[in-house]
């Protein structure tokens, strides 16, 4: 960028760390449509919140109804769509909110971006890995019957793809885990990276 002079704050990240009794993370969830994301992260936020962490959730279908609703689900649109969720999130860090976004993010270098962007020490990735027939099964949002009738095009899974993240820090199989059982392995993982 030319011309621009980014100005230096007089308040680092670490020193609102400290203020608010917390190490600043992103918890980065990934998966196909209906597989669970959000439902997790509402539950881990809710569980975080009651014991005192200051939190932030971001989600595709609320992001996508206001910041992000001039972006497409066409590859671009998605690419889009991540980036600035990364760039958001990195923001929230840069303020040691802990930030849990739950997107599909279906494309590696996309989440890989998001990684460079707010740090690799400060992104977790959780990978809900619901095989792409259970979640057509509890189709909750009836897309997926939309998405086989070609009514809704690009659809994740079903004529747009998904690659599964190879190297997750962690992965929640929900075909065999309760909701409770899920938020608690996850609260077991993220409170040793998010406490002081
Ligand atoms: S992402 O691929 O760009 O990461 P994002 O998580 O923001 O997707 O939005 C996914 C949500 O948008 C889905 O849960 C679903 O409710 C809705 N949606 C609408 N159209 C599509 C589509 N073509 N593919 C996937 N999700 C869609």
């Amino acid at each position: 960028m030319t011309n621009l002079y980014p100005i230096q704050t007089k308040v680092s990240k670490e020193q609102r760390e400290q203020l608010m009794q917390q190490r600043a993370r992103l918890i980065w969830f990934t998966g196909l449509s209906g597989s669970g994301k959000s439902t997790l992260a509402v539950q881990l936020e809710a569980q975080l919140f009651a014991r005192g962490f200051k939190t932030y959730l971001l989600d595709g279908d609320n992001i996508r109804t206001g910041l992000n609703k001039d972006l497409s689900f066409t590859d671009e649109g998605r690419v889009e769509n991540i980036r600035r969720i990364g760039e958001v999130s990195k923001l929230l860090l840069d303020a040691g909110v802990i930030v849990l976004s739950a997107f599909i993010s279906p494309f590696k270098t996309d989440r890989e971006q998001v990684k460079t962007i707010v740090g690799a020490s400060n992104y977790m990735e959780v990978f809900v890995d619901t095989p792409l027939e259970i979640c057509e099964q509890r189709d909750v949002k009836g897309l997926y019957k939309k998405a086989r009738a070609g009514e809704v095009k690009n659809f994740t899974g079903i004529d747009s793809p998904y690659e599964s993240p190879e190297s997750a820090d962690l992965v929640i199989k929900t075909e065999t885990l309760t909701v409770e059982q899920s938020v608690e392995r996850l609260l077991n993982f993220v409170l040793t990276k998010i406490s002081i």
